[in-house]
């Protein structure tokens, strides 16, 4: 018998896919009367809350609440934020105040711009395959897939690409949960990645932001309520996309290689044509191995989900693995990992208003360290009994995957 599903639980964070396989058949939408919240375990109910954009889902307790925040109930009283000096981290805004900082910076991050970073994508990923491959051991999370997603971080905030290292332990520090998983866990933790951009915005700001660097300019011109942002403010909206870019791409980048050595066949067939396949495989990647497990929102009106009531104040948590692996959604094999299942819908970038802004360059970046590892790499076997996975309630990741190759003599 299974404990009741909490996801701040030694047994959840150990391993929380036999829990949500239950709640998927038993208890979709559970009801966690410690947090008075809602977690919602199968796709269509993820979908239908994700799909609401008109301000009922927003989440004014955060996205990721700890306990703390949580065990204190709101009792039919939300508390918006405002926009007065200085505003609280801009995914804590429903519409129009968050997308409106949302559509401030995030150009750099669309379709065709993220298209041109390419070719230096391929660079730096052969870079750290010239430098890793003649020691015969490595790992594939940190020190191939992270330094390159740090790389790209550099290049988009306009640091010297020798900070990429910095950047990524930075953010890893700040993802990690306590020992104590009840020790409260804020944005705070990412204080010195703020620390580092508000640097940036601030040189920024005395050299003119003339639209030439968009990504800190748009926020730099940006008028809300009749005021600018200070430097904290926009570097506090900017450093999600630096925790966002670093952490999560590396850790399914590895997860999904190790997936396809599990499978020769399908290895093969991914290795048959490269530049087509490394895309398709890396989707499958994304749905089965994204280490983010759920994220909240805040009940803002009265309301339902697949029929269940849901009142002003009352919390929601999207469990993106379990949503993941419904068997409605994906087949009777939805758990197994199939390189080019035709994947039609997917709620892994979330959907609606705080839909991924790095989706493109997530599936860009994925693509290419896939393809280039496989290109430069005709063997390589993961070292399990050496892979790290830390305790975490909102990630279940694996931060440390070795492998070996063999060395050139
Ligand atoms: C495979 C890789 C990735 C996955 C699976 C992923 C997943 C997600 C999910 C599920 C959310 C929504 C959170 C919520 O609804 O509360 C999100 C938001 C976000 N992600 Fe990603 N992400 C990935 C890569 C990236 C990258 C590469 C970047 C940066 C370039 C990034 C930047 C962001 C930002 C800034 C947000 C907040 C969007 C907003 O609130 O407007 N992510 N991501």
């Amino acid at each position: 018998m299974l404990p009741v599903y909490d996801p701040f639980s030694p047994e959840v964070m150990a391993d929380p896919l036999p829990f949500y396989r239950h709640l998927r058949e038993h208890d979709p939408i559970c009801y966690l009367p410690e947090y008075d919240m809602f977690a919602l375990a199968r796709f269509d109910d993820v979908l239908e809350m994700l799909s609401v954009t008109d301000g009922t889902f927003v989440p004014t307790d955060g996205t990721l609440p700890d306990p703390g925040v949580l065990r204190k109930h709101n009792n039919g009283v939300v508390h918006y934020p405002t926009t007065g000096e200085p505003i609280p981290p801009y995914s804590t805004f429903g519409p129009p105040v968050h997308e409106l900082l949302r559509q401030a910076h995030v150009g750099p991050l669309r379709a065709g711009a993220v298209k041109r970073l390419a070719d230096f994508i391929r660079e730096q990923a052969n870079e750290r395959l010239d430098l890793l491959l003649p020691r015969g051991r490595f790992d594939l999370t940190q020190h191939y897939a992270g330094i390159v997603a740090g790389a790209v971080q550099c290049h988009l905030f306009r640091l010297p690409l020798s900070e990429a290292k910095y950047v990524l332990d930075t953010v890893n520090a700040g993802s990690l949960t306590d020992a104590d998983p009840q020790a409260p866990r804020t944005i705070n933790r990412y204080r010195p990645i703020a620390e580092l951009i508000e640097g940036i915005v601030r040189t920024r700001r005395k050299e003119g932001a003339d639209g030439g660097f968009p990504l800190v300019d748009g926020l730099l011109n940006l008028e809300l309520d009749g005021r600018r942002l200070n430097d904290t403010e926009i570097a506090q909206t900017l450093s999600v996309v630096m925790i966002g870019g670093s952490e999560t791409v590396p850790k399914v980048v590895a997860h999904g290689l190790w997936e396809l050595a599990k499978r020769p066949e399908q290895l093969a067939a991914v290795r048959a044509d490269l530049p087509a396949n490394a895309p398709v495989a890396f989707r499958e990647m994304v749905r089965l191995c994204g280490p983010a497990q759920w994220f909240a929102r805040t009940v803002q009106r009265d309301t339902t989900i697949g029929g269940r009531p849901m009142a002003v104040g009352q919390r929601v948590i999207f469990l993106i693995p379990s949503a993941a692996r419904d068997e409605r959604e994906y087949g009777p094999d939805a758990e197994e990992f199939r390189w080019n299942r035709e994947i039609k819908r997917w709620v892994n970038f979330a959907w609606g208003n705080q839909f991924c802004t790095g989706y493109h360059l997530a599936l860009l970046e994925g693509a290419i360290l896939v393809e280039e590892f496989l290109r430069r790499v005709p063997e390589f076997e993961v070292q399990a009994d050496e892979a790290v996975r830390l305790p975490s309630y909102f990630q279940w990741g694996w931060n440390e995957l070795p492998v070996t190759v063999p060395v050139e003599r």
